[in-house]
């Protein structure tokens, strides 16, 4: 079966400086993806590549046999593309709900119809945010804003799903939460391209690991391939052994 994804020799330069260097790698549908690698590997400037967010240097990003290198965010969510961001951005004085309502307004099937449709408060309740479906947004917790992210992302009804560090900051009851739906969103029959810096979350979800450090891909395969390569403990697992 062809790859939903191909990202093929993607370069990133900001400002003269390397972010990515020629990274290639593919993914095949249905699956759960975990991108790793220490802080300022590139990871977010992946995702914001795929998701048409940034333009790369070089290189191309295919998806479901489309060329995608440099198009719009817009474009990239239509064809199906849809992330969350590291930092959480709701709309803030929106309501939950009606953020929620943004996601499926600009998603692959965009509705036209009213905010608050079954198929926004069956998403509103499978991430657990019924109870506070009007309060806006900027009042929810960390926890509730990480899944809010999630949600806003499925009401769009992603084909694949970047998520960038949806765990981090969450408690371990919340991280296994969310661990929880997105295993759930692949059930669904999304394919996921997961970055977290929790391994044990990663681990644990994903059926295969990429591994970046200095704006390169160092490794990929199995989660227990990628705990054994001495190249990955050195760079990357070695330093956050014990999270
Ligand atoms: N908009 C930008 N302008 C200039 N440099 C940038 C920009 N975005 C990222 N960088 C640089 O690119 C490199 C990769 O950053 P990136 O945010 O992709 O790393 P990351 O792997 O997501 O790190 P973290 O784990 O800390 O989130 C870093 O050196 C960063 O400073
Ligand atoms: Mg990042």
């Amino acid at each position: 079966m062809a790859p939903i994804l191909s990202v093929d020799r993607v370069t990133k330069y900001f400002a003269g400086l390397a972010a990515l260097k020629e990274v290639s790698f593919e993914l095949r549908q249905g699956g759960i993806y975990g991108l790793i690698g220490p802080n300022g590997a590139g990871k977010t400037t992946l995702l914001s590549i795929v998701a048409g967010a940034l333009r790369p240097t070089a290189g191309s990003v295919i998806f479901q046999d489309r060329r995608l290198s440099g198009a719009k965010s817009f474009r990239a969510v239509r064809a199906g593309i849809v992330r969350t961001h590291q930092i959480p951005r709701p709309f803030r004085a929106l309501s939950v709900l009606a953020n929620i309502s943004v996601g499926s307004r600009f998603g692959l099937h965009a509705q036209r119809s009213a905010s608050g449709t079954r198929d926004e408060r069956r998403i509103l309740e499978w991430v657990g945010l019924a109870h506070v479906a009007y309060i806006p947004a900027a009042t929810l917790s960390v926890g509730d804003q990480k899944r809010l992210e999630l949600a806003r992302a499925l009401a769009a009804r992603p084909k694949l799903l970047l998520c960038d560090e949806v765990c981090s900051g969450l408690t371990e009851s919340e991280t296994l939460s969310v661990l929880r739906l997105l295993r759930e969103i692949q059930q669904a029959g999304t394919t996921i391209l997961y970055v977290e810096h929790n391994l044990k979350a990663i681990m644990s979800v994903c059926d295969h690991v990429i591994v970046m450090n200095y704006g390169r891909k160092l490794a990929e395969g199995s989660p227990e391939a990628m705990q054994n390569d001495p190249a990955v403990i050195e760079a990357y697992i070695g330093r956050t052994a014990g999270t």
